[in-house]
Order: C-alpha cells, then structure tokens, then sequence
C-alpha cells in the first residue's frame, strides 16, 4: 500500500457535499413541463462547475404521484414522464464520468396503493399472507366502525383507511402515516425486509453510490399501536412516539449495512430521521449501521448565534461518541427555504409547511434573508463533516408565495382541508435563464411558458436566474462555486476539528487546520477582522474595514 491508497481509505461520503435534486423540477428535456432525467443529464456540466461531489436524485419510480414519487408503485423501474432505465443509466454513466457520484431515494415506509402488493393485499382475505405485508388491523366499536386507534396522518385526517371486503361489506382498516395511497409495510414481516434487500441490491448493481432513507425512522411500530391520547399532527413529530425511533428499526440499518459493504467502492446511505436529541439521532450512524443522518437540529435553527453554537456542538459531539462525521444541510423540498426562513425568524421544521405562510409575506425582506443565507452557507460549508445543498439553493432562492391556489399540487394542500398550502413554494421550477422562453429555460427548446411547467413560475423568477448570476462575479452562484472550491482545495476543510476562538457577541468565529478561519456576524455591529489574517472569500462584498451584519468571510492566518 503506498501513502495514497492510505487517504483515499477515508470514505468519500465523509466529507461530499452532496446536491439535492428535485427531478421534476430540475430541467425539463422533453418539454412537457415536467422536469425529467435526460434534463438532469444535460445539466451535468453546471453541476461539475458547480463543484459539488455527489447528487441524490428524490424518487423517480413509477407513481401516481400523489405525493410526487413519494408513493411508490413499482421500485425497481422509472416513471415513464421521467424518462426510462436506459436514461437512468445514461445519466449514472455521464455523472460518474464527470466525477459526480449519484444516491438515489429509496421510500421503504410505505409504497403506493397501486402497488401489486397493495393491489393483492386488497383483494385478499383478513389475515392473509398478502395482508401481513402492511398493517391491516380490524376497527374498534360495533362491527369495527372506528379506527383501531386514534393515530393521525402527517398530512392531515386520519392515519387509518376503511378497506371494503369481497363480499361488499366494510372490513379491516390499513395504517397509513402520510395519505391514504400510501400505505405503511409491515416491517416485522421478513418478506417486505427480504423485498427490500432485493431492491437495494437491484440498483447497487446498477451502480448508484447510496441511498437516502425516507422515513428512516419510522418504519417500525410499536407491536401494541396503541393510542397516543393526544390527536393533534404535531404530536406525531420528534418526540418519542409509538411510530418513531423504534429500537428494532436498528436491526434493519444494520442489515443494509451489511449489504452494501458487499460493494466496492463506499457505498452509502443517509437518514431521513427526524429523532431528536442529536445523541438519540447518532444512534442511526452507528458504525454498523449507515453512513450519515440528516442534520435536522441545524436545518432548525433560527438566525442566531448562540443557537448555531448550541447546536454544531451538540451535533459534532452527538457523532463523536459514534465514531461518525457529521453533516450539515439548510434546505431541502419539505421546508420553506431558508432566505425566507433566515428573514422572517421562522424555525426550519418539518413543520416547515404549516409556516409557509407564517410570518406576515408583506414584511419579508428577500434581500436581507438572502444577504442571511449566503452568510448561512460559508457557515456552513465549513464545518467539518458532509453536506447538503438543494436545488436553488445556490442561487439564494427565495419561497415562492404566491403560487396561485388552483395551482398548488402538495397532497398537504387538500388534506388540511385548503389551510396550510403545503410544501410547493420550495418546488417551483428552476429558472435557468433570465428570459421568461422556454420556462426561464427549464425546457430549454420548448415552446413553454412560465405559467406552464407543473408548477407555475412566478414573473419575479428570471430576477434569481442562473445565467444572470453565472455573468455576476457577485451572485450567490459565484460565491458557491468559489466556496466549494476553496473546500475542495484547503486542506483543513471537510472532515475533522473545529475550535471555537474568542468573539464579540452575536458573533461565530472558529478555527480549522492549516489556518482556516470563518467568521460570521450575526449581530447588528460591524465587526472588525482578526488580526494577521487575510480574507479569502466574504458572503457579500466587504467595502468597509470590517464584516458588516448578517456576513461570513473565509480568513486565512498569515
Ligand atoms: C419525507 C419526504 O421528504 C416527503 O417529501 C414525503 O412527503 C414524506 N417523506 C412521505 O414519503
Ligand atoms: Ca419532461
């Protein structure tokens, strides 16, 4: 073994900064206003100049679409408006060759109740061997009219649907955490558990590098479902539940463990775990277990900064006692995205789409929560560890807020019964080109509109477009492109320690190897710049001899 191999052992995930995409919402190659993956393919090139490491591609399997993908019919094929499994393998080839590694997302909860499983367990008797693979259960109350218990769904209504039997009487209920087509798998049963081993190794074979785990939590239940007592949705978050953070869903990560350390080459998976405290969310990326855990804490915090100290190091500290690196990630496409999140002081919960149009729209300040979010990045990207950007993100998109009514797709949007308009506002469409063609160039070559792709953009949107800040040596883009950059060449980026230095109030100043320094100011003073350090890059310009308010700068030591 000679001293390279002996660095490249410290696997990539460790420290990749990984690019959430959207698919329907990427680009659009064909046209049809829905973003597709031959669009992602052509798209690589901004992605390598980009600089980011990896992409995680959100579900692109054949699915009604009820919850965009997120209800899945079939696992191991691709939607037909997505494209087909050549393109899905055209598209691994291209990324891999451009030196971009690829995770894919794998909805192992529940799937679609167009499933054949689902079809089948319909069609089947109670008690059956097609039944046992969800969570069929008989109703309480005379002939079992009432749920069997008093869970509630996370988009609304109830957790629990009536099934109508062969003989056109109503029968059993099934469980179904999210909407009604997507029904819970019972995860006890070594049938789904064995289903999904041949899922995974389906597209390992195939060469993906990862997974990213939806509901990672939450596939086990309690044996007993029992009540909970208190109906309300938000109880069914975070805390210690019946349906969340059960101790035999380690069984299952230890399992896939095993699974894809048969493979070469550092395949990973992470997380969707939203288990607070941190200590109980390092649990999942234990070193048998899987590689990393989304950092939800983080993506939680509100602008400031005793709150960012608070929480990167019980994060950090939380992984330590593992043995795991930790990861960052501000955004992704169940929350309002954090320039309007960072502006109006709203916390970046899974609750993100209940705060959509929280805070009062008339008083958001786009600029300064742009200003807060690009100073949020360079915080970000250099902490130790991995992490996450999603689409847009790097471009300081705003929500979108004013995405007509009749327009809104979210299932969250009708299950509340039209109060909480959902998680759209983050998924509107990228606009690639400041020109409104072709859908601000999402379709580029189409005839579309902006009011045509599957969410309509709004006419601000061309504002935020890529090309313009391509042409901006000021823009969002250039900063991200510049920072992960720097990340990629410093050698005290990344993976490894951080050191808190003394600072003024209100204000994070901390220390990598090799001299690295980041500064951010969160209070409303300009600060002055540490002593023998010069600037490498700043969140916005400096003009003055300081950092102004809501800035980050990169410093190096002389
Ligand atoms: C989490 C996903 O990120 C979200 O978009 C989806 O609606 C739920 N899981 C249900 O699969
Ligand atoms: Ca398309």
């Amino acid at each position: 073994m000679n001293g390279f191999d002996v660095l490249k052992d410290s696997p990539w995930w460790r420290d990749a900064v990984i690019y959430q995409i959207y698919v329907r919402s990427f680009a659009d190659a064909n046209g049809d206003g829905i973003g597709d993956l031959s669009g992602i393919r052509s798209r690589i090139p901004y992605l390598v100049e980009l600089g980011i490491d990896a992409v995680w591609l959100t579900p692109f399997y054949p699915s009604p679409q009820i919850d965009h993908g997120y209800d899945v019919a079939d696992y191991c094929d691709v939607e037909s408006e997505y494209g087909t499994l050549d393109d899905f393998d055209s598209l691994l080839k291209d990324s891999h060759q451009a030196g971009i590694k690829v995770i894919i997302d794998i909805v192992p909860n529940h799937s679609s109740d167009k499933h054949e499983w689902f079809q089948a367990a319909l069609n089947a008797a109670p008690g059956s061997v097609q039944r046992g693979r969800y969570l069929f259960r008989d109703g309480k109350g005379d002939n079992g009219n009432l749920p069997p218990n008093d869970w509630q769904g996370l988009f609304g209504g109830p957790a629990w649907t009536r099934v109508t039997e062969a003989d056109g009487q109503k029968g059993q209920w099934y469980l179904h955490l999210f909407t009604p087509e997507q029904p819970d798998f019972d995860w006890r049963n070594i049938e789904v558990r064995e289903y999904f081993e041949g899922v995974l190794r389906f597209w390992l074979d195939r060469g993906v590098d990862g997974f990213r785990i939806d509901v990672a939590h939450g596939m086990i239940k309690d044996p007993a479902l029992p009540d909970i007592g208190d109906n309300t949705a938000e109880l069914l978050e975070y805390r210690a539940q019946p349906m969340w953070d059960q101790e035999e869903v380690h069984e299952i990560y230890r399992q896939w463990h095993r699974v894809l350390a048969e493979y070469p080459g550092d395949r990973m998976a992470v997380a969707e775990a939203w288990v607070q405290p941190a200590s109980r969310a390092a649990r999942y990326v234990r070193s048998d277990e899987l590689s990393q855990n989304f950092n939800f804490d983080f993506l939680c915090s509100t602008w400031n900064a005793d709150e960012f100290r608070r929480v990167i190091n019980s994060s950090i500290a939380a992984v330590d006692e593992v043995g795991a690196p930790a990861s960052w990630v501000f955004n992704n496409h169940d929350v309002v995205r954090s320039v309007d999140r960072f502006a109006l002081g709203l916390i970046g919960g899974r609750g993100g789409s209940r705060l959509n149009r929280q805070g009062d729209p008339s008083e958001l300040d786009v600029e300064l929560g742009r200003k807060r979010a690009r100073a949020g990045a360079l915080l970000m990207l250099a902490l130790p560890g991995g992490a996450y950007i999603y689409q847009g993100e790097e471009l300081a998109l705003p929500e979108v807020r004013d995405i007509p009514e009749s327009a809104l797709s979210d299932p969250i949007w009708t299950r509340s019964g039209h109060t909480d308009p959902g998680r759209d506002g983050c998924r509107v469409p990228l606009p690639w080109t400041a020109s409104p063609a072709a859908a601000h160039g999402f379709a580029e070559d189409s005839q579309l509109s902006p009011t045509e792709s599957w969410l309509p953009q709004p006419n601000w949107w061309g504002d935020f477009a890529a090309d313009l800040q391509a042409s901006d040596e000021t823009s969002a883009l250039n900063m991200y492109r510049n920072a992960l950059q720097i990340r990629h060449d410093h050698p005290g980026l990344g993976d490894g320690k951080i050191s808190w230095l003394p600072s003024a109030d209100q204000v994070l100043m901390f220390e990598r190897a090799g001299g690295f320094i980041c500064l951010v100011n969160f209070g409303s003073e300009e600060v002055s710049l540490p002593e023998s350090t010069s600037v490498i890059l700043s969140s916005t310009p400096l003009v003055g001899s300081g950092v102004p308010m809501d800035t980050a700068v990169w410093l190096q030591r002389e």
